[in-house]
């Protein structure tokens, strides 16, 4: 509990920050003058600008719409109506974003990458983002600040997207159907899945059922795209496919999901709130919306009012708060059991891997997600994350040394594992993506193998 002296300390704190953070203001603390006006966010509750008028008096902080942070903000009306992204305190960097992570780093990142995944596109995303905004996504901060975000994201969209082959979540949409009328999806039950020729033996949609994953009834517009049971397409040709334009299922960089965060995307990424919600498979089709939902969601998604944003965690130092925004819910911690243990380790993988490639001094920390620092130590003590070694090691020497004794070689460490080995890793392509099934046997047993093919490489390390 925060006594009356630390919340009055606290709030000042709170002013003071956002008075240094930006000039783009998410209360509506300095709202004063010129062409500054106080608006209400009509996203997130019925709020008029004129409800947020009184935010302007002072001791009104408390009082509804100015106590829900966000509700009012505001808006310098010579400039675009674009609501900022929470504002962290870090200064806007000199260099430019896509000239640390350069085309010939995202090639060995990924190297196939399939479209809407291009390097191009990437660039001209983040660029229109922070055109609009005073908070940039990876042009914050130190040079080593702006790697460390770098690093994070390319760490989990390469997950979340099999290392930029996926544009669609695999169990709903892993292989189009292409015809004159469309692009269509044959969604699948992972019981029914085959994840080795990726082929869906019994269609969701089959024999007159509906398909309603994805979809939440209760929110509508404009907190949620209006959704419904959708079933197979008419047509005796198209048997057990569905038209992907009517479900919210996994998409782009960070598998955006579900109706509600549909619609919070293309608030900001699109014209208008409708250009996603009726057209959701842009997102598995244009590189503006495939990487520019995982970019709306780094710089704004909170899972809760007061939780923070995955932009605001790397700049803080921390890959475990970022991990926490994205997946808290199954992966901080994760079922040693369960699926999500194994999507951990799959995706420190390749957060090292990123981390090499865009070279920075050291891996932000892993708290921030509970069990994440012991799951990083057990990956490479066991060897399912080679690319994670030299990290391993280099975190372990800053906290051994001591300052009278020069510290003891740490002996050779691993070989450097190529980049390109774990491209061919087909387990790691075919893991599934679906938060509630589990991991085939198949998968198990190839991850054995190249455990045990770890340890051996381990073992002549240590
Ligand atoms: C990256 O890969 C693309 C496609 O293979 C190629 O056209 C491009 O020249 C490569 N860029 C660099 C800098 O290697």
């Amino acid at each position: 509990m925060m006594t009356a002296n630390h919340s009055i300390l606290a709030s000042f704190l709170l002013v003071f920050i956002l008075c240094l953070g930006s000039a783009q203001d998410l209360s509506c603390e300095n709202c004063r003058g010129g062409n500054l006006k106080c608006i209400g966010d009509t996203t997130l509750q019925s709020v008029t600008d004129e409800d947020c008028s009184i935010c302007l008096k002072s001791g009104t902080k408390w009082t509804w719409p100015c106590s829900v942070e966000g509700l009012c903000w505001c808006w310098d009306s010579t400039k675009p109506k674009f609501k900022p992204p929470p504002a962290s305190q870090y200064e806007e960097a000199e260099m430019r974003p896509c000239d640390i992570f350069t085309e010939e780093m995202f090639n060995v990142t990924a190297p196939n990458a399939i479209h809407p995944y291009t390097y191009q596109g990437l660039c001209e995303t983040i660029d229109m983002i922070n055109e609009r905004y005073d908070e940039k996504i990876f042009k914050m901060g130190t040079l080593e600040q702006q790697k460390n975000e770098w690093a994070a994201f390319l760490g989990h969209t390469t997950h979340e997207s099999a290392q930029y082959t996926a544009a669609r979540e695999a169990l709903m949409c892993a292989r189009t159907v292409e015809v004159a009328s469309g692009t269509y999806c044959r969604p699948c039950a992972n019981d029914n899945f085959d994840w080795e020729d990726r082929y869906c033996e019994i269609s969701l949609v089959a024999n007159g059922q509906y398909f309603e994953q994805y979809c939440d009834k209760i929110v509508t517009p404009p907190h949620g795209c209006v959704c419904g049971p959708t079933t197979e397409v008419d047509n005796e040709e198209l048997k057990g496919l569905m038209n992907p334009n009517f479900a919210y299922f996994g998409r782009g960089a960070i598998q955006l999901s579900w109706n509600a965060n549909y619609i919070k995307a293309s608030q900001v990424l699109a014209e208008s709130a409708d250009t996603l919600c009726s057209q959701p498979d842009l997102v598995a089709t244009e590189p503006k919306y495939a990487w520019g939902t995982a970019i709306w969601f780094w710089l704004f998604h909170k899972p809760t009012a007061d939780a923070s944003t995955c932009h605001i965690q790397s700049l803080e130092g921390s890959f475990g708060g970022s991990l926490n925004v994205i997946n808290g819910g199954l992966e901080c911690p994760a079922d040693p059991m369960g699926y999500h243990a194994e999507a951990i380790v799959t995706r420190l993988r390749y957060y090292c891997i990123a981390a090499t490639i865009v070279g920075v001094q050291r891996l932000l920390d892993f708290e921030g997600c509970e069990g994440l620092s012991s799951a990083f130590e057990e990956c490479v003590t066991t060897g399912y994350c080679p690319e994670c070694n030299d990290w391993y090691l280099i975190s372990k020497t800053e906290l051994e040394v001591e300052p009278t004794v020069v510290p003891a070689p740490e002996g050779p460490t691993s070989p450097p594992v190529p980049f390109r080995s774990w491209a061919d890793d087909s387990w790691m392509n075919s893991i599934q993506r679906s938060d509630s099934s589990v991991r085939t046997r198949k998968v198990a047993l190839i991850t054995m193998g190249s455990i045990l093919l770890s340890s051996v490489l381990l073992s002549v390390v240590l």
